[in-house]
C-alpha cells in the first residue's frame, strides 16, 4: 500500500473513537466482575500465575479487531491475545495496529484503576499513531506524529506545555518502574538490585541515586502517558511487548519526551519488537544555553543506565 493511500487524520480520529468505544465494554467487564466478585472475571493465567487474563481482555480485543477489519479490511493487526492465541504477525511497512485491549490486567483484576486501552497504528515500522484510554478515570492521550500529544483531545502534553520542567538530575526524578511478570530468582535479584540503587542512599549503599521515588503503577502504557504529561521523569522496563509501548511511544514523543533502545542507545523501529524500554520526559532547555533539552535527556539516561550497570548489557 502507497504512503498516500493512508489518511493518518481519518485512522487517527476512528482510533480515538474505538478506544472510547473498547473503554466502555472494559467498564462492563469491570461492573460484571464486582457483581461476581467471587470469580474476579474468571482471570486466567498465561505463562504463570502472574500472568493474568480476563474474559473481558478477550472480548475487548475481538471487538477492536473486528472493527479494524470493517473499517481498515487491509490493515494488518497485532494483538496481545491474538498473540496469545498463536497469532504470529511479524512488523511490515504495512500500516498496522497494534493493541493492548486492556494494560493493567493485574490493576482491572483488582479493582484498581490504572487500567487503559492501548492503541498504537505503524507505517513504515514506525508508531505514527498512538491511543491510551482509562475509562476508569476518563483520561484519555493521544497522538499523531507531527500533530502534538493530547489529554482528552484539548490538554496539550506535558502539562506544563510550552514549558517543560527542568530536570536537574537523576537523583530529582520520580521514576517509573515495573516488577513485570518474569519472577525467576536471577530476575528479581537484578531488579532488586537495580532499585536498591535507584532508591538507596548512596552515603550507605554503593552507587545508591536516592531519587525522589519509584512507582510502579502497573501498565506499561499508563507509563508512558504519565511521562507524557510530565508526571512521571522516566519509566524503564524489560520484559513489556509491542501492544503496550507502541501508542505510548508515539505519545511521549509527541510531547517531547525520547525514546531509546536496549540500555539507552538510540531508537531504532526494531526496538518496538524488542523487549527493552525506556523513555524520559521533556526537559526544558537550560536557562544559561548550556544544555539543550535533548542534551539533558541523554545525560538523564547516561546516569540511569550507569545505576542499572549490569542489568541492561
Ligand atoms: C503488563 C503491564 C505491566 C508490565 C508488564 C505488562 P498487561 O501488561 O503493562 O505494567 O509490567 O510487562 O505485560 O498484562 O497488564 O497487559
Ligand atoms: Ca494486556
Amino acid at each position: 500500500m502507497a504512503p498516500t493511500e493512508v489518511d493518518l487524520d481519518r485512522v487517527y480520529a476512528f482510533t480515538v473513537n474505538l478506544a472510547k468505544e473498547a473503554g466502555k465494554r472494559i467498564l462492563e467487564g469491570s461492573a460484571k466482575r464486582t457483581s461476581h466478585a467471587a470469580s474476579i472475571d474468571n482471570p486466567n493465567t498465561k505463562k504463570n500465575r502472574v500472568d493474568l487474563v480476563t474474559e473481558t481482555d478477550q472480548a475487548v480485543e475481538a471487538y477492536i479487531k473486528d472493527s479494524i477489519a470493517q473499517t481498515y479490511p487491509d490493515f494488518r493487526f497485532i494483538g496481545e491475545e491474538s498473540y496469545a492465541g498463536g497469532e504470529r504477525v511479524e512488523l511490515t511497512d504495512e500500516p498496522t495496529f497494534i493493541v493492548d485491549p486492556i494494560d493493567g490486567t493485574t490493576n482491572f483484576v483488582h479493582g484498581l484503576d490504572f487500567v487503559c486501552c492501548s492503541i498504537g497504528f505503524t507505517y513504515k515500522q514506525e508508531p505514527v499513531i498512538g491511543v491510551i484510554y482509562n475509562p476508569f478515570l476518563d483520561k484519555l492521550y493521544s497522538a499523531q506524529e507531527g500533530k502534538g500529544a493530547w489529554l482528552n483531545q484539548t490538554t496539550r502534553l506535558p502539562l506544563t506545555h510550552p514549558h517543560p520542567a527542568p530536570l536537574a538530575s537523576l537523583g530529582d526524578a520520580v521514576i517509573g518502574v515495573e516488577w513485570g511478570s518474569d519472577r525467576s530468582k536471577a530476575i528479581i535479584e537484578k531488579k532488586g538490585k537495580m532499585y536498591m540503587r535507584l532508591a538507596g542512599d548512596g552515603k550507605e549503599i554503593e552507587g545508591g541515586v536516592m531519587a525522589h521515588s519509584l512507582r510502579s503503577i502497573g501498565s506499561a502504557a499508563l507509563n508512558y502517558s504519565y511521562v507524557a504529561a510530565g508526571q512521571l521523569d522516566l519509566y524503564f522496563e524489560i520484559g513489556c511487548w509491542s501492544w503496550d509501548v507502541c501508542a505510548g511511544t508515539v505519545i511521549a514523543r509527541e510531547a517531547g519526551g525520547k525514546v531509546y533502545g536496549r540500555g539507552g542507545k538510540p531508537w531504532k523501529p526494531q526496538d518496538l519488537m524488542g523487549h527493552h524500554f525506556f523513555v524520559v520526559r521533556a526537559i526544558a532547555d537550560a536557562a544559561d544555553g548550556s544544555e539543550t533539552g535533548e542534551q539533558a535527556q541523554d545525560r538523564i539516561a547516561k546516569e540511569f543506565f550507569a545505576a542499572a550497570e549490569d542489568w541492561d548489557a
